[in-house]
Order: structure tokens, then C-alpha cells, then sequence
């Protein structure tokens, strides 16, 4: 089966080297000659597990402005470059071609499928743990799984099976009816952890250890439920500070992803985490104040 995969960064290269070793075809698509000349100098991919052994795979690498048709597709760029990643590739999707959306945050998926009503788009929200430590060179930080689901509300998932090989290497694939429960419950939680250890400053243990900042926790936490029961959309069966706390403690030591762009003076993901909440509170005509403040915050910090 041939799969192509358009963001070979730190998830896009963990997918790319494990659809590889399940004997898959994979291409990688890349940003434009650049990136192309510095991969086709060794034109493989570094994996590093998390027992920290080493291995290789060979995907072949794209442009985008390639003619070779797309029927399978990941997205594994950050929310933000969803239409643009899109954009430059339109012209080479199949009709019915799948395309799974494997991204943090809720606003691009409604976007793709509105636009390209010729395939079926597929959601998808992981708890795999990754990153590059130099181009096409990726490190597990965590084992995790990732859940996927069609995003079109009345089509069955046997009706467009995705025909992913049943043993992925390294990686934990669970097929749901119900994807937009699993990416409502990430961005619940990225939603408040994300800007707060940013802000603040801290690895996510301290937003469970450090009384003034689970006060913060519950406040974000109250909005963001308050937004979900007015969009009759169900979170967790008992509060989200719960399992906000419970993440923030499991993964305690870790500076989570909005931190790091923070610390790095790169882009951070807020829009389509806090501002999609913003945004159906918006529209609902709810008022969620601490949200808008965390989104201004972390806006108003320097990046690329
Ligand atoms: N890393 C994790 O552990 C993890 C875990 C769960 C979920 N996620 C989510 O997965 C998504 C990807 O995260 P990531 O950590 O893999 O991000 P990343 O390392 O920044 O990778 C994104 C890649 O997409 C490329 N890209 C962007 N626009 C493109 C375009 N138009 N054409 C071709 N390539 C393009 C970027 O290239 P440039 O560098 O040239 O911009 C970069 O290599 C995010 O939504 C993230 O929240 C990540």
C-alpha cells in the first residue's frame, strides 16, 4: 500500500519509519528543494527508540509539484500549515483519496472537509511522544496511541476502510466511530496545559504540584467544560481538571510541546487550541475570560 506523508517533521518521521518497517510504500512530500537536496544527501531516516536503539528506513522523497497521484495521505504538519501543506498538493489527490489529519488541535479538520468533499478525511489524536534532534532525525520520547476516526458524521468506518497494515511497528493504532469525542478530550486537556506551563513557565508536574497553579487549572478547566456542555459535546465522565491533573502528574517531568515553541521563539499551536475554544464560545455567545487571557498572553510572545 502506498502512503504519502506531508510534514516530515517529528511525528511525520515516526509514522514515515514505522509504515516503512510494516512494509509499506511511503513517500515523504517535502517543503521545496532545499529540504529536498539536504534529505537526498543520505535519503534515509534516523530513528532512535526509547530503549535508545538505533535504526534506519528509506522513504522516497516528493515535492509537492510532483505529477505521481496521492490516495493516501497523512498531514503531520502543526494546525497552523494545514492549508497551505493542503494547497500544495490539491492538484495530485484522487478522488476518494483518505487523508488523515494526525495534528494537536480542533478547526483545520472542519476546514479539509469542507474543501475537499471528494475524499474522505480522517481525524486523528495521538499520545506518542517525539522529536527530531536534527532534519529527519527522530527520537521517541514516549509511547503512546493513536486513535483515528472518519470525520464525516454519517459514513460508516468499514465503508472506507483505511487499510493501515495490522501490525505497525513501535506504534499502537485503534480505530473509533467516534473521533471527534478522543480530539475534543486533547484539546480539553492541551488547552490547559499548553498555555499554562508556557506562561508560567514550568514542566507539567508543577500545575499538580504547586497549589496557586492548580487554581489556574480549575478556572481554564471550568471554561472549557462550560463551552463543551453548551456544544452538547462530551469530555470525560467525571471533571477535566481530573484528567488534567492526572496527565500533568504522568508526565511530570516533561516541558510540554507550546513551552518548547515558546522557549524556542517558534509558532505555538494557541489558535487551534484556545482560540478554537474561543471561538465556539464566541459563537454560543458564552464569555470565557481566563481562555482569552491565556490566548492573548501567549500571542504576545516573540516568534518567527
Ligand atoms: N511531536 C509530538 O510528540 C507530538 C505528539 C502528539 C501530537 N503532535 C502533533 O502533531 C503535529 C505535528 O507535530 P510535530 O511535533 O511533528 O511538528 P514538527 O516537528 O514541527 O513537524 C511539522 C513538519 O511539517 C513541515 N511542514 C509545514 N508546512 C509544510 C508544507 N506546506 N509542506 C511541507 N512540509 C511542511 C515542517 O517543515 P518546516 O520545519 O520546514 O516548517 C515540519 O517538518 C502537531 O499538530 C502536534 O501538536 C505532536
Amino acid at each position: 500500500m502506498q502512503w504519502h506523508i506531508l510534514g516530515a517533521g517529528a511525528i511525520g518521521c515516526l509514522w514515515a519509519h514505522c509504515l516503512i518497517k510494516a512494509k509499506q510504500d511511503v513517500r515523504i512530500i517535502l517543503r521545496n528543494e532545499v529540504h529536498l537536496h539536504t534529505y537526498k544527501a543520505t535519503s534515509r531516516l534516523h530513528y532512535t527508540d526509547m530503549d535508545a536503539r538505533k535504526s534506519h528506513s528509506f522513504p522516497q522523497a516528493e515535492l509537492p509539484s510532483d505529477a505521481a497521484p496521492i490516495t493516501r495521505l497523512f498531514i503531520t504538519t502543526k494546525a497552523f500549515s494545514t492549508q497551505d501543506a493542503i494547497d500544495s498538493i490539491r492538484h495530485r489527490l484522487v478522488d476518494n483519496a483518505h487523508i488523515v489529519l494526525l495534528q494537536n488541535g480542533m478547526g483545520q479538520h472542519e476546514q479539509v472537509c469542507n474543501q475537499l468533499p471528494h475524499c474522505h478525511v480522517w481525524g486523528a489524536s495521538s499520545t506518542d511522544g517525539a522529536y527530531l534532534t536534527s532534519p529527519f532525525h527522530v527520537t521517541r520520547a514516549g509511547k503512546g496511541e493513536t486513535i483515528i476516526g472518519l470525520l464525516s458524521r454519517y459514513n460508516k468506518l468499514s465503508d472506507f476502510p483505511l487499510l493501515l497494515p495490522e501490525k505497525m511497528d513501535d506504534l499502537t493504532v485503534h480505530l473509533t466511530q467516534n473521533i471527534s469525542l478522543y480530539l475534543w478530550r486533547k484539546l480539553a486537556i492541551n488547552a490547559a496545559i499548553n498555555p499554562l506551563t508556557a506562561l508560567l513557565d514550568c514542566r507539567n508536574g508543577a500545575l499538580s504540584s504547586v497549589p496557586a497553579y492548580r487554581q489556574k487549572v480549575s478556572i481554564i478547566c471550568k471554561e472549557i467544560e462550560a463551552i463543551a456542555e453548551s456544544l452538547h459535546q462530551p469530555l470525560f465522565e467525571d471533571s477535566l481538571e481530573k484528567h488534567v491533573f492526572s496527565v500533568a502528574e504522568l508526565t511530570a517531568n516533561n516541558f510540554s510541546s507550546m513551552h518548547q515553541d515558546v522557549t524556542h521563539k517558534r509558532k505555538t499551536e494557541i489558535d487551534y487550541i484556545n482560540g478554537f475554544i474561543q471561538a465556539q464560545s464566541a459563537l454560543k455567545g458564552l464569555d470565557t475570560p481566563f481562555n482569552k487571557q491565556l490566548i492573548t498572553s501567549i500571542q504576545a510572545k516573540p516568534h518567527s
